[in-house]
């Protein structure tokens, strides 16, 4: 991995098995990246807490199906740095440092904040950690000085949030120089501001037709069999107004035509497209069109599931690998931190 490849971070929570909403949304980008910059990918198993405290029975059962969805979907550890977050604790610390400069207001205003606590119901979520979160991750992401972090649209805030913590880090801690130990004069920053990496995320929807999520029970995992993405798919909400196989229906209405979009080539995108216009073919074929393009990009990532699956200690060692990389880039960078807060090694 070359020093002048630009940096990439990105991390995912521990939700156990992932579906096409995650492929779609981060790892099938991620799998492009990592040929072109030096990349990070993680598993956030800390972020887990901040809502699941109470019960974290499932945290590393589930932390076990992300590594092997990342590495099923294409991520290569001969390319890019995986790790758990949990493993390098330098994470920690800068968000330690970062809690003592951040001002409250700031944590308040960021959106996910009020959102998400009126959102989820059955836990308590006015804790500390709750509110700290993107704290936390401004910590992931700026403890490896990254230039872009790859997210969707749900996670730019905190990027900005992420921003405007490095600046005021910088502001109160500029670099010191090496020998002198005194603001060095050049403009350097001991941490760089990121970008976002807008990351194109199709629209899939779920069975049901909303928002393929985990909370509505709707998704289609990367690791469903054929039968069961057939089975999935069969009663999926197409056109409403397409009541009889005789009706024309309208794919731009239809959401099996948006998984078309996604995973069907352009002539099957069309000959599905004339014959619902048309009323010539049923939902029902149409569905099986689509299973078919679904399977055809998972066969391949199952696959390769398969094979680390029967293989734990590669795993155990590939991540142990990543935890060692990371903490090494970790490290450089809080031996800069420490230095700049007056908290020399
Ligand atoms: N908050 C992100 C999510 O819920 C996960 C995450 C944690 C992350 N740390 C990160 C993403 C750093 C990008 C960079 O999806
Ligand atoms: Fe949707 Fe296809 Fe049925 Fe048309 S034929 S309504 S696109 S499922």
């Amino acid at each position: 991995m070359s020093d002048l490849k630009k940096r990439v971070l990105s991390g995912m929570r521990p939700t156990g098995k992932l579906h096409l909403g995650n492929y779609m949304g981060a790892l099938y980008n991620w799998v492009r990246l990592q040929r072109e910059y030096e990349c990070y990918f993680f598993i956030a198993d800390w972020h887990a807490l901040t809502t699941d405290y109470a019960d974290t029975s499932q945290v590393r059962e589930n932390t076990r199906e992300v590594i092997l969805d990342f590495l099923g979907a294409g991520l290569d550890p001969e390319q890019c740095t995986m790790f758990v977050q949990s493993a390098v604790k330098e994470h920690a610390e800068l968000f330690l440092l970062f809690t003592m400069i951040t001002p409250l207001g700031w944590l308040e205003r960021v959106p996910t904040y009020k959102e998400q606590q009126e959102n989820i119901t059955g836990r308590d979520l006015s804790t500390y950690g709750f509110l700290g979160y993107p704290l936390l991750q401004a910590a992931d992401i700026l403890i490896y000085q990254a230039d872009f972090v790859p997210v969707g649209q749900d996670q730019v805030a905190h990027v900005e949030l992420t921003r405007e913590i490095a600046r005021r880090f910088n502001q109160f801690y500029p670099k010191q120089s090496r020998e002198l130990r005194a603001p060095s004069t050049d403009a350097e920053a001991v941490l760089p501001e990121p970008q976002v990496l807008l990351t194109p995320s199709p629209k899939l929807p779920g069975t049901d037709g909303r928002k393929m999520s985990k909370s509505y029970g709707n998704t289609i995992l990367l690791t469903d069999p054929e039968p069961v993405i057939r089975q999935k798919l069969k009663p999926m909400v197409t056109d409403p107004a397409r009541i009889r196989r005789t009706d024309p229906g309208n794919p731009e209405v239809c959401p099996v035509f948006d998984l078309h979009k996604v995973f069907s080539s352009v002539e099957t995108q069309e000959r599905a497209r004339e014959g619902c216009t048309t009323a010539s073919i049923g939902c029902i074929e149409c569905k099986s069109w689509v299973a078919d393009a679904i399977v055809a990009e998972l066969v391949p990532i199952q696959e390769r599931r398969a094979k680390y699956e029967k293989e734990p200690k590669l795993v155990t060692d590939i991540l142990e690998g990543g935890r060692r990389r990371a903490s090494a880039r970790a490290e450089q960078t809080m031996h800069e931190v420490r230095a700049a807060v007056g908290l020399n090694d």
